[in-house]
């Protein structure tokens, strides 16, 4: 029977509890669901590709149809290597239609076979996104119960903020 493999591609700067609950979410839909993280040029990262994927690794080890890699270059190029057919991308209000029809058209332009799956995460997570987890981290705010508790450590220790 065929598997379908589902690409979830993003910063992951870091995971958040957003980014899990979807995870979860699509991880009972598709047979395989890789979490990919993009090595991206990005100007201040707070975590390494490399860091990233750890504490990925870490939240995601549960879930036994889920992997974690890193990509570049071109998403669709990447998911075909893997033998995907899906893209998945999490929508979580209005404000994030724009972009995401954007990036789900030019894929599909660049891959008609490639189909992009929006999914909805918790709506308890729907105002939640890692530059937000970022700044109020950095601005000394709490960010408990809005990433997994071992990457509120992983914060922390980057950030060398006491409890
Ligand atoms: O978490 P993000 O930053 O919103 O994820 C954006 C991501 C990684 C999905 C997007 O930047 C991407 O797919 N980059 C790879 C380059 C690419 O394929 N670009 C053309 C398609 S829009």
């Amino acid at each position: 029977m065929r598997q379908i493999v589902a690409i979830y591609p993003g910063s992951f700067d870091p995971v958040t509890n957003g980014h899990l609950d979807l995870i979860q979410r699509a991880s009972n839909l598709f047979d395989r669901l890789v979490v990919a993280v993009l090595v991206n040029p990005e100007k201040d990262p707070l975590f390494s590709p490399q860091e990233r994927v750890k504490m990925l690794d870490l939240v995601v080890a549960h879930l036994p149809n889920v992997e974690v890699d890193t990509f570049e270059g071109l998403l669709v190029d990447y998911a075909r290597s893997k033998g995907a057919r899906v893209l998945l991308r999490g929508i979580r209000a209005v404000s994030d239609y724009e972009y995401e029809l954007q990036m789900a058209l030019m894929n599909r332009q660049l891959e008609p076979d490639m189909e992009t799956v929006f999914m909805l995460p918790a709506e308890a997570y729907s105002y939640l996104s890692s530059r937000l987890v970022r700044e109020v981290a950095r601005l000394g705010g709490s960010i408990k119960g809005l990433v997994p508790a071992a990457v509120e450590e992983r914060i922390r220790a980057k950030l060398m903020i006491s409890k």
